[in-house]
């Protein structure tokens, strides 16, 4: 039984873009709408560097052209993305039917897919996006952590070195691309250590240095299992760390409460108690 749906369409022979999500764990993230969209692509460009992801895609379409090519050493890598999206744009406005199969969820952290989507809007063809699965998606499942018992802060951690952002230590806080830090290019040595350095005196601000801190990566193969790391935060910076891996700092302080806005939200109670009573 096939499970292909078919995509409703305005404009047969319009370029349109769609920018999907593959999820994280091989075949078993993609959803059926997203699986149909590569599937109704003329063509599908890849986001994604791993050849097994890359040889599976290609069972689904023919014309499957992969992005990665694009990286270079020392290239930056802001480059790097426009260029994936002048590639995208130029079969758009050729009339072409696209498709960017991003791993992952294509619009986290992620600034292609959203620039694409932005730009054939822009140019008045169709553009979506379709969800998929995240990093970020697989962490809750696997640590067992639900962003709405504390609140949740995400950061690219650039934002944490090069900004004054302010932390909530009552909540988590997950980073995004750690190994990444300072490395505007791609490497194939990591090179973050003495950069992490500095991302550890900055949290140190807001958390004491033996507080635990998770360094989690999501299974990306069906036979793997989620490698999940716990150091203290003293330990962040000289750990060997992959780009393929998230850091998620648990709350180190308890909450507290704030005894005005309890006042005030009493005495509205009191009002409404008394209004529903008159
Ligand atoms: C450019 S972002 C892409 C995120 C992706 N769009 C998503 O939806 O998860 C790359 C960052 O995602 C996180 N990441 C990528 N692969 C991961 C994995 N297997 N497990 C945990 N985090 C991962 C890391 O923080 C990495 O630096």
């Amino acid at each position: 039984m096939s499970t292909s749906l078919t995509i409703p369409t305005d404009d047969q022979g319009r370029g349109s873009i769609t920018c999907i999500g593959l999820g994280m764990t091989l075949g078993s993230h993609l959803t059926p709408l997203a699986r149909s969209h590569i599937e109704q692509a003329d063509v599908v460009f890849m986001g994604v560097s791993n050849s097994i992801v890359e040889q599976w895609l290609q069972r689904m379409h023919k014309d499957v052209r992969s992005l990665q090519p694009y990286y270079g050493e020392g290239k930056p890598r802001s480059e790097t993305y426009r260029e994936w999206v002048d590639l995208m744009m130029t079969e758009v406005r050729a009339g072409k039917k696209v498709c960017g199969a991003f791993y992952g969820h294509p619009g986290i952290f992620a600034w292609s897919p959203h620039k694409v989507i932005e730009v054939a809007r822009a140019e008045g063809y169709d553009a979506h996006m379709e969800p998929g699965i995240s990093a970020e998606d697989c962490l809750y499942a696997d640590l067992g952590v639900d962003p709405g018992s504390h609140g949740c802060q995400h950061f690219e951690v650039n934002q944490l070195v090069f900004f004054k952002r302010r932390l909530d230590p009552t909540a988590y806080l997950v980073l995004w691309q750690v190994a990444m830090i300072a490395n505007e290019s791609i490497s194939k040595t990591d090179a973050s250590a003495a950069y992490r350095e500095l991302l550890v005196d900055r949290l140190s601000r807001d958390y004491p240095l033996d507080h635990e801190v998770i360094v989690y990566r999501a299974a990306t193969l069906p036979i793997e299992r989620p490698r999940i790391r716990r150091v203290p935060l003293s330990d962040l910076a000289t750990m060997p760390m992959t780009a393929e891996e998230t850091v998620v700092v648990p709350p180190a302080e308890a909450l507290q409460r704030d005894e005005e806005f309890i006042r005030r939200m009493e005495a509205l109670h009191e009002l409404q108690a008394k209004r529903g009573t008159a």
